[in-house]
This record gives structure tokens, C-alpha cells and sequence, in this order.
């Protein structure tokens, strides 16, 4: 992992916050860190790199992104481990993803050595709000925006890079307990040739109105079709998507239209590494009737930075409504186990998946 050489400058806040107590229950992105770094790109390069107290910013109103929506982010976290050490999960695969995001939206990349530097600068000013619990996190939030004026419809030439930091809990509020789904058969989040494989702010724009609409109902988020068939599984939620068959667990293959996730990654490594039969491939909702019939349908999880492993309990496809396993020993329990004990340091991180960062 290589971080850059660049030089930032830092502006303390003359007001810090009081961090939430221990134990406090903190959700997700409720609360914020006393500062935030940022980048300028203009001219064809990046310059001021800083670190500055927490507060608004200040766009021109006609910036693209208010306009045009170039809008990317990132989403990774940094953990405390045992004897105060922070480390930050896998800031080389947000890095990456960032620049072919860009590619896709006519966007100018950070140097993927400034954005591991930025991340590393910035987490390490606000170790202190790295929360203590089991659980939590220091979520990091990697931001890139189109900030040139301009109304003609191109490419910004002028962006801001900028990221924020929030401690947070667990995703979902009823903590990692097994989630209510609805097969969304009328919305879709992205179609062939659409942004569904990037992380653009516009993806999670167009998921929000199917999403609201199920919570009224009752449900924590809805499962994505894809946008001809209707009938092919992309995502659940926020999140890609793990189905657990009796001689087979199944991942949607990436098709153009989902997004590849950072824990789906080592949810594949972690299944391929225990000799169980993992297969990226199509997986349609026709074939999860049959295998549910049959007996054969176990269980089914979502996996994201936000929400880590979270089991479905229930799925609701037009009136009917499928029952999941979610107790006892289920595999999206142990993956859960796996992945957290790397990241709080309970055992070796053999995939060298975290980069510790200098007391
Ligand atoms: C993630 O889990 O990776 C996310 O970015 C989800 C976030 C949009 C809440």
C-alpha cells in the first residue's frame, strides 16, 4: 500500500466537540469528527492539501455537482485494536474503485497515493474519536464532487476531494439481527450500461424512493431486480447479495449494473479459502422458488462496509413470503466472526487486509 508524499496543512479547530460517551448507541452517521481533509484539483493538478475544522463549504452555485451530479464516494473504516493500535480496512480497494468510478463518470481522479495519505493523515489527527465498543467504527467517507462553474452540460474541470469522518454502530438499528426484505418488481437502482457498478451519489438518489416507500411498510430495505428481466437478483439494499443453497452458495456475478463491494471481495476469498462451493453467477428469483420448495434454500445475507454480514429473515415477493434461518450456526454468522476478528485484531491479518497506522 503506498501512501503518498504530499504536504498538508493543518488548521485546528478552536471549538472540538465532545466525542459520544462509551456505550453511547451510535447509529450510523449521526455523528461527526472535529475535522475533515481536502483537495483541490484545478489547472490539471491537485494542490491544498489540508486538514481544517469541520463546517460547511462553500460552492459556487452553478458547481456540476449541484447541477449534473458528478458525485462519487467511498465508504471504508478504521478500528481500534488492543493496545490503542488504529487500523484502516482495505484503503488500497476504495482508492482503486474511486479512479474507475471517475473513469465511468468523466471525473478527474485523486493520485490513489493521495487518497491513502488523506485517509491516513486524517484518522490520524482524530485517533481519539476511533470508538472503544465491539462493533463500532470510525467510518471514513471519501468524497469527490465537480465544484466548476458552469451551466453547459460537460465534464468539471475544477473538483474537491474531501473526506469526513463519523464514528457509528452498528447499520441497521436492531443490530445485526436479521432484516425484513421486499423484492422491489417495479423501481430499479441501475440498469445495462448505467452507473450501478460505480459508487455515484445518483445511484443511492434513484434507490430511495422504493426504499422509502417499503420502510412505511415495514421492511428494512428492498432486494434490486435488474432492469429487463425483472427477475435477476443485483443487490439488497445498500449492500451485494449472498444466497446459501444446500450444495451451494451463490453471489450474483458482476454484470455491469452492481456494484463490487469491498466485503462481497473478502466474503468470496474467506468461502474460496474454506473449500465451500461458491459460484458468481445469474441468480434469478424464479430459481430461488424452486430452491425454497425444495427445501434447499438456507440462507440469504447482505454484505457492505456499513452493515458488514447482515442476515435476511424474511423476503416478501409479491404474496409470498420466504422464511430464512438466521439462528444458531449459519454461515453468515461465522463470515461475520471471520471478517470482525480481523479487523479488531483477534487473529492474524493473513490477507494483509489493514494498514496500521503510525502511533
Ligand atoms: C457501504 O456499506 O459500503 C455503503 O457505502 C453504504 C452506505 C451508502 C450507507
Amino acid at each position: 500500500m503506498s501512501t503518498g508524499n504530499y504536504s498538508f496543512s493543518m488548521t485546528k479547530t478552536s471549538n472540538p466537540l465532545s466525542k459520544p460517551p462509551p456505550n453511547t448507541a451510535l447509529g450510523f452517521g449521526k455523528y461527526f469528527t472535529d475535522h475533515i481533509a481536502a483537495s483541490d484539483y484545478s489547472d490539471g493538478k491537485w494542490h491544498t492539501h489540508r486538514i481544517v475544522p469541520y463546517s460547511n463549504l462553500s460552492m459556487d452555485p452553478a458547481a456540476c455537482v449541484y447541477h449534473y451530479g458528478q458525485a462519487l464516494f467511498e465508504g471504508l473504516k478504521a478500528f481500534r485494536q488492543k493496545n490503542d493500535k488504529i487500523v484502516i480496512f482495505r484503503p488500497q480497494f476504495n482508492a482503486s474503485r474511486m479512479a474507475h468510478g471517475c473513469q465511468r463518470l468523466s471525473m478527474q481522479a485523486p493520485p490513489e497515493d493521495l487518497f491513502i495519505q488523506t485517509l491516513a493523515e486524517l484518522v490520524s489527527v482524530e485517533r481519539d474519536w476511533v470508538p472503544t465498543e465491539r462493533g463500532s467504527a470510525l467510518y471514513i467517507r471519501p468524497t469527490l464532487v465537480g465544484t466548476e462553474g458552469f451551466l453547459g452540460v460537460r465534464p468539471s474541470n475544477e473538483y474537491l476531494f474531501f473526506t469526513l469522518l463519523s464514528p457509528v454502530g452498528s447499520y441497521y438499528s436492531n443490530n445485526h439481527r436479521s432484516v425484513r426484505i421486499w423484492v422491489e418488481t417495479e423501481h430499479v437502482r441501475a440498469a445495462p450500461g448505467g452507473l450501478g457498478a460505480v459508487k455515484a451519489a445518483a445511484n443511492y438518489a434513484s434507490s430511495l424512493y422504493a426504499a422509502s416507500e417499503q420502510k412505511k411498510r415495514g421492511y428494512d430495505q428492498v432486494l434490486w431486480l435488474d432492469a429487463v428481466t425483472k427477475d435477476q437478483i443485483e443487490e439488497v439494499g445498500t449492500m451485494n447479495v449472498f444466497f446459501v443453497f444446500k450444495n451451494e452458495i451463490v453471489t450474483p456475478a458482476l454484470n455491469g449494473s452492481i456494484l463490487p463491494g469491498g466485503v462481497r471481495e473478502c466474503v468470496l476469498h474467506l468461502l474460496r479459502e474454506w473449500k465451500l462451493p461458491v459460484s458468481e453467477r445469474k441468480i434469478t428469483m424464479s430459481e430461488l422458488k424452486e430452491q425454497y420448495a425444495r427445501g434447499e434454500f438456507l440462507e440469504m445475507f447482505g454484505t457492505g462496509t456499513a452493515a458488514v454480514i447482515t442476515p435476511v429473515g424474511e423476503l416478501q415477493h409479491k404474496d409470498f413470503t420466504y422464511k430464512l434461518n438466521t439462528g444458531g450456526e449459519t454461515l453468515s454468522t461465522r463470515l461475520y466472526e471471520e471478517i470482525t476478528k480481523i479487523q479488531y485484531g483477534d487473529i492474524p491479518d493473513r490477507h494483509q487486509w489493514l494498514m496500521a497506522l503510525d502511533k
